[in-house]
C-alpha cells in the first residue's frame, strides 16, 4: 500500500496535529518524517488538550503504531517531558512507539550552540525556537552527529564527550554570553537517554518497507511548514530540514513511487513565528482580531503569532513543490464576523504583476495584490456537515480550489476533534 502524507503549506503550525489525530483511525502506522522539539502539534479532544513535539500524533488511538523516523531529530530530555504527559493521561505507549535508529540526537550542547548563533546574530536573528534544531542538523550533514542506534554501543558517552568538547570549542567563536553547567546539562541528558532506551529501536526503513509489502496503511506526519523548508522556504528564514513532500522520502525511506495521497493542511488566513518576510501581515485591528480569535500564540514557545490574509500565490507554490492531491482548510471559524475578506492573488514585484512565489519576498520588493470576498458572521463551530456553512464561506473555498486545481476535502471549524466537517 502507498504511503499518504500530511504536511503544512504555511509558515507552520496549520493544524497539523489535529487532522493527523483525526485522520488515525484509518491507518495502522503513523510516521513522522522530520523537525524535532521545535514543532509544537496540538490535540483537543475529550475536554484535554495535550501538545505533541517529537512523538506523532497518532499516538492517543489505541492500535495504531506510532514510528519516529530517521529524518527526525531527537531531544532525550524534551522527550522525556512529552513521555512523562503520556504517562499522566494513562497511556501505554511501550508497544506502539517505535524509533528509528537514524534518528540524529540534540545534544545539550547543541542548544547552547543555537543560543548563542541567535545572540550573535542580533537584530537578524532568525527567531529560531532555540531546540538545538540548526546545530543538530549541521552536525547530520557534516557527519559529525550522534544517531540513536549509538545508544546501542558501549562507548556510545566517548562519542557524546568527544561531540560536546568540539560544541564547547565552538561556542568561544561566538562573541556571546551564554551561562550554563555543563555537567547539570549532562546529567539531565543521560536521565533523558535512560528514558529513551525503554523504547522500541528499529531500522525504520525496513520496518516501514516491509510494513507496506504486508498492505499496512501508513500516513507520513510532517512538522513545520513548506515556507520553512531548506530549500524551498524563505531562506534564511527557515527551518534546517525538508518540510515538503520529499522530505517525507528521504525522513522515512519510502521511495517516491510509494506515495499515495498528499494531504495539504492550511489556515484560512496565515500566521507566523519568528522572523522573516510575510508579504500578507496585518498590522491593523484586522490582524489583531485574527491572533485574539485564533488564539495565535506558539505551541512550543509561546510567542504570539504573526497574522496576516490568505496567500494564494505561497499557496499554490506550497502545492506544486508537494503534488498537492487534497486540501484541508483549518481555522475557518477564526475569521467569522469580518465584513470582508482578502485574498492575495498576485505580488507586485519590482513594479511587475507576477504570479509565482519571486526569489525575494521581502517587503521592499513585494506588494500584495487581494481580490475582495464578502465575509459572513455566522459562528461556524458548532456546524457538523457541509451544507450547514454560509454560501460565503462555501463562495471563498470555491475561489481557493479554482486557483489552486485541488479540492478541499476537510474544513476544520473549532480545534476540538470534533469540529471537523468532511466534504463529499
Ligand atoms: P500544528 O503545529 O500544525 O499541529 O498546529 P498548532 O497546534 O501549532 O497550532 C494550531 C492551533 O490551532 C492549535 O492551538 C489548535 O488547537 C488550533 N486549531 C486547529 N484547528 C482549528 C480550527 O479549525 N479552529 C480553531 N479555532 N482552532 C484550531
Ligand atoms: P510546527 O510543526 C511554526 C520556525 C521558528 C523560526 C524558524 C527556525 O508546530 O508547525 P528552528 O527552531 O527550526 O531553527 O526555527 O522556524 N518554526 C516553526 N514555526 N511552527 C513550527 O512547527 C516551527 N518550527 C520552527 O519560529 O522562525
Ligand atoms: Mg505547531
Amino acid at each position: 500500500m502507498a504511503v499518504d502524507l500530511l504536511l503544512g503549506l504555511q509558515w507552520g503550525d496549520e493544524g497539523k496535529g489535529k487532522i493527523v489525530d483525526v485522520l488515525t483511525q484509518n491507518y495502522d502506522i503513523i510516521a513522522r518524517f522530520q523537525g524535532g522539539p521545535n514543532a509544537g502539534h496540538t490535540l483537543i479532544f475529550d475536554g484535554f488538550k495535550h501538545v505533541l513535539h517529537t512523538i506523532p500524533s497518532g499516538i492517543f488511538h489505541k492500535t495504531a503504531l506510532n514510528v519516529v523516523g530517521n529524518g527526525v531529530v531527537i531531544d532525550p530530555v524534551i522527550f522525556k517531558k512529552e513521555l512523562e504527559n503520556l504517562d499522566q493521561h494513562n497511556i501505554d505507549y511501550t508497544s506502539k512507539l517505535l524509533i528509528s535508529r537514524k534518528a540524529h540526537l540534540i545534544l545539550p550542547t547543541h542548544r547552547l550552540l543555537d543560543a548563542a548563533s541567535e545572540t550573535s546574530k542580533g537584530k537578524a536573528k532568525i527567531g529560531s525556537t532555540l531546540k538545538g534544531i540548526g546545530p543538530t542538523y549541521m552536525d547530520k550533514t557534516g557527519r559529525n552527529g550522534m544517531r540513536v542506534g549509538d545508544l546501542e554501543l558501549d562507548n556510545w558517552k566517548d562519542k557524546y564527550k568527544s561531540l560536546t568538547k568540539k560544541h564547547i570549542k565552538m561556542l568561544e567563536f561566538f562573541d556571546v554570553d551564554i551561562q550554563y553547567d555543563l555537567d547539570e546539562l549532562e546529567a539531565e541528558f543521560c536521565l533523558g537517554i535512560d528514558k529513551l532506551k525503554t523504547l522500541q529501536f528499529i531500522d525504520s526503513e525496513e520496518f516501514l518497507n516491509n510494513a507496506m509489502k504486508e498492505k499496512k496503511s501508513i500516513l507520513a506526519e510532517g512538522a513545520q511548514g513548506s515556507l520553512l523548508d531548506i530549500d524551498f522556504g524563505t531562506y534564511p528564514f527557515v527551518t534546517s530540514s525538508n518540510t515538503t513532500a520529499a522530505g517525507a522520502c528521504t525522513g522515512l525511506g519510502v521511495a517516491p513511487n510509494k506515495i499515495g495521497d498528499v494531504f495539504g493542511i492550511f489556515k484560512a488566513y496565515t500566521t507566523r513565528v519568528g522572523s522573516g518576510p510575510f508579504p500578507t501581515e496585518l498590522f491593523d485591528e484586522d490582524g489583531a482580531t485574527m491572533a485574539k480569535v485564533g488564539h495565535e500564540f506558539g505551541a512550543t514557545t509561546g510567542r504570539p503569532r504573526r497574522c496576516g490574509w490568505l496567500d494564494l500565490v505561497a499557496l499554490k507554490y506550497a502545492n506544486q513543490v508537494n503534488g498537492v492531491t487534497q486540501l484541508m482548510m483549518m481555522k475557518g471559524d477564526v475569521l467569522s464576523g469580518f465584513k470582508t475578506l482578502k485574498v492575495c492573488t498576485s505580488y507586485k514585484y519590482k513594479g511587475k504583476e507576477v504570479t509565482h512565489l519571486p526569489y525575494n519576498i521581502e517587503p521592499e520588493n513585494v506588494t500584495p495584490v487581494y481580490t475582495e470576498f464578502k465575509g459572513w458572521s455566522d459562528d461556524l463551530t458548532g456546524m457538523t456537515s457541509e451544507d450547514q456553512l454560509p454560501q460565503n464561506l462555501l463562495d471563498y473555498i470555491a475561489f481557493i480550489e479554482k486557483e489552486t486545481e485541488v479540492p478541499v476535502k476537510i474544513v476544520s471549524v473549532g480545534p476540538d476533534r470534533k469540529q471537523t466537517i468532511t466534504r463529499q
